[in-house]
């Protein structure tokens, strides 16, 4: 019979039991979510399933027949890939059957939908989401993601003449998250508390707490920007770049160049090392190419959840008054440092010749 000293010596198993599911979270969260009744629980677990299922395409893109476009040309006049029109699909359908949601705002959908609008509840959500985002990477095996948005709707407000009542600044969403299909699958979510992440354990599939309350390094050694655009950005912005990629005079290192063409991944590895994403306007995108609602907002609430900024350049993201569902703004996102210095090179204040350290 073995010592209780062998058996408390026994590790934590390997795999995840000894964390806590992503429902296990929200219940022992419960009283933190200030506007939260179960329903918001379950909305976010309605999210979960369709990650899960959205996952499972992915993982399997070259055995299922989801590879390729679907033919068809979405809102955004963009080809619309097979894998874009199953998770619009899955997170509309999630949050139809969850009966949490009674309104979507779909970056695949010209309009918003109504989904429940006879439904008398005390909380009513409204999602805003990019259903896959990096679709140009969907055939090629690289690192895509989904995106979403919660406001809460006013009570008075029915959800089929909602459009210019849920076109809200970012600052009033309740919750915001997004879903990395990287190395590993991870819900990264904020409801203004924090930002905490979740590893998909495949073997029991739950999304299992793997990153509690994430903060974003105030420096960052990345940056992410589309340079084939150079000949479109400002002098300011030209600027700025030439700034960021000097040595450091004291250490001599050097900031590195990552840009996946998936702004979930390039937003989740600059979240966790430190870094900068910027997307500003170009001759084909005049207002940047994110949109607002559904990539620019939810990564702003959670970027300032986890003490960064997100800008336009000039403007906190999050104080933006929307005017259209798929409107699309420039955009600069990570490390406080990082944004506020490219601020200042954009509205010409910056110095070349200041030292990273200035
Ligand atoms: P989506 O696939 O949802 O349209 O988003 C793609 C976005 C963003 O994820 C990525 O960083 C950027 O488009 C890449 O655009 P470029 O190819 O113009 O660099
Ligand atoms: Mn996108
Ligand atoms: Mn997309």
């Amino acid at each position: 019979m073995s010592s209780v000293s062998s058996i408390e010596s026994i590790p934590e198993s390997s795999s995840s039991e000894s964390l806590m599911t992503l429902e296990q979270f929200i219940i022992d969260r419960h009283e933190k979510f200030s506007h939260a009744t179960g329903s918001f629980a379950r909305l976010i677990r309605d999210v979960s399933v369709a990650a899960k299922i959205i996952n499972h395409n992915i993982r399997r893109a070259g055995i299922l027949d989801v590879r390729g476009e679907t033919g068809t040309v979405n809102v955004q006049d963009e080809r619309q890939k097979k894998l874009d029109w199953i998770a619009d699909r899955e997170l509309e359908r999630a949050l139809r059957k969850g009966g949490e949601c009674c309104l979507v705002g779909s970056e695949e959908q010209p309009e918003t939908i109504p989904l429940d609008p006879n439904r008398e509840a005390k909380e009513r959500y409204a999602v805003f989401f990019d259903p896959l985002d990096g679709s140009s990477n969907t055939d090629v095996n690289a690192s895509v993601g989904t995106i979403f948005s919660v406001y809460t709707l006013p009570e008075h407000v029915q959800p089929d003449d909602a459009m210019d009542v849920v076109l809200r600044p970012g600052r009033e969403q309740v919750a915001a998250g997004y879903v990395a299909y990287g190395s590993s699958t991870m819900f990264v979510f904020t409801t203004g508390d924090g930002v905490n992440g979740f590893t998909l354990d495949p073997s029991i599939g739950e999304f299992m707490l793997s990153h509690p309350d994430l903060k974003i390094p105030d420096e960052g050694r990345m940056y992410s920007i589309n340079e084939a655009d150079i000949e479109d950005f400002s002098p300011e912005l030209r600027s700025f770049l030439s700034w960021l990629k000097k040595k450091d005079s004291e250490t001599g290192a050097r900031i590195r160049a990552r840009y996946i063409g998936s702004f979930v991944s390039d937003f989740h590895r600059n979240l966790l090392t430190g870094g900068l994403y910027m997307y500003p306007s170009t001759a084909d995108h005049p207002q940047g190419k994110l949109r607002l609602m559904y990539e620019a907002n939810p990564m702003a609430f959670l970027v300032e959840q986890a003490g960064g900024r997100a800008t336009n350049g000039h403007q906190r993201i999050l104080d933006i008054d929307p005017t259209e569902l798929h409107e699309r703004t420039p955009l600069y996102i990570g490390s406080p440092s990082l944004v506020e210095r490219a601020g200042a090179f954009l509205e010409g204040r910056g110095s070349e010749s200041s030292s990273a350290n200035a």
